[in-house]
């Protein structure tokens, strides 16, 4: 696997990797490597010939009080996973690359980066589809691979591609991978390691919480009902703030009082437990009549 951090270097490697008409996947991340980001790695090979990994911890998605200064940084283990994984080539630019002295233009996918996370967070859509725009135009991929995890990320990057038509014509061009999670159902998340094992133990009422919820909904409960229990069981379990806890519609992120089994609904909850803000989010649809069992830790 080559390693480069300059935007020269990156447009002599990406040329060589096209070479022969082979065709490019990217897989954007920020780094601290886990199992869900190795998904997307394998999820890429077998969409294109040749798989770039970008690794960038991008400030411009960071509010002033949020975590850029701890978010971890461990480019040399990183690296040894992606090569170990056979990927390509890894584009690690340092600050300047990105954002070199004056710059000043940010894209604004406006309307869905103001609800949900982005209420919470103002600006961090604008800075997650400034640098995949920036990323995208780098390394102009044929593909690109996001986690559905990031579920109102995902929907603005594929938006962006629609509106700004970028070279991906169709949204199917930007790929989202199903969530990886642990056994216990907690989703993947290179913040987990946040948690403390007492939180950690506790952060599993989430996704437990939210298949009662979307049960329930299927089942005929209200949608308000559900998502009234699902609160209280993360209070219960410890949680110390909910965020949001809602269903919506999965395209256009419209709010929906009712479940409806014609529409593709998803129901979103972000909560904070200790340090860690964890996100996540599923499908509400007619096979969850049937849940699978998911392995309890105890
Ligand atoms: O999901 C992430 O890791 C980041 O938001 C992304 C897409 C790499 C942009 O910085």
């Amino acid at each position: 696997m080559q390693t480069v951090s300059t935007r020269a270097t990156l447009a002599n490697a990406v040329a060589a990797l096209k070479s022969g008409g082979k065709t490019l996947a990217l897989v954007p991340t920020m780094g601290a490597l886990h199992e869900g980001h190795l998904t997307l790695v394998r999820q890429a090979r077998a969409h294109a010939d040749r798989v770039v990994v970008s690794i960038f911890v991008n400030p411009r998605q960071f509010g002033a009080n949020e975590d850029l200064g701890a978010y971890p940084r461990q480019l040399a283990a990183d690296t040894a996973v992606l090569a170990a994984a056979g990927v390509d080539l890894l584009w690690a630019p340092d600050l300047n690359e990105i954002y070199p002295a004056g710059y000043a233009t940010t894209v604004s996918v406006a309307g869905i980066d103001h609800m949900l996370c982005g209420m919470q967070r103002p600006g961090h859509f604008d800075g997650v589809a400034t640098v995949v725009l920036k990323l995208f135009n780098q390394v102009a991929p044929d593909v690109a691979l996001f986690g559905e995890k990031d579920w109102q990320q995902l929907t603005i990057i594929r938006r962006m591609a629609r509106d700004l038509d970028l070279s991906f014509p169709n949204a199917a061009a930007i790929i989202g991978v199903a969530t990886v999670r642990e056994p216990d159902g907690l989703a993947m998340s290179s913040r987990n390691r946040y948690l403390t094992a007492d939180q950690r133990a506790r952060a599993t009422a989430l996704n437990r919480a939210m298949r009662t919820a979307a049960g329930a909904m299927v089942a005929g409960e209200p949608v308000a009902h559900a998502i009234g229990a699902l609160r209280q069981a993360l209070v219960l379990a410890g949680f110390d703030r909910i965020d949001y806890a809602e269903l919506r519609d999965a395209e256009t992120l419209d709010a929906l009082t009712g479940w409806d089994p014609a529409r593709q609904c998803r129901l979103l909850v972000a909560a904070q437990i200790g340090r860690a803000r964890l996100i996540d989010n599923m499908a509400v649809e007619p096979a969850l009549a049937n849940p699978p069992e998911l392995v309890s830790n105890g």
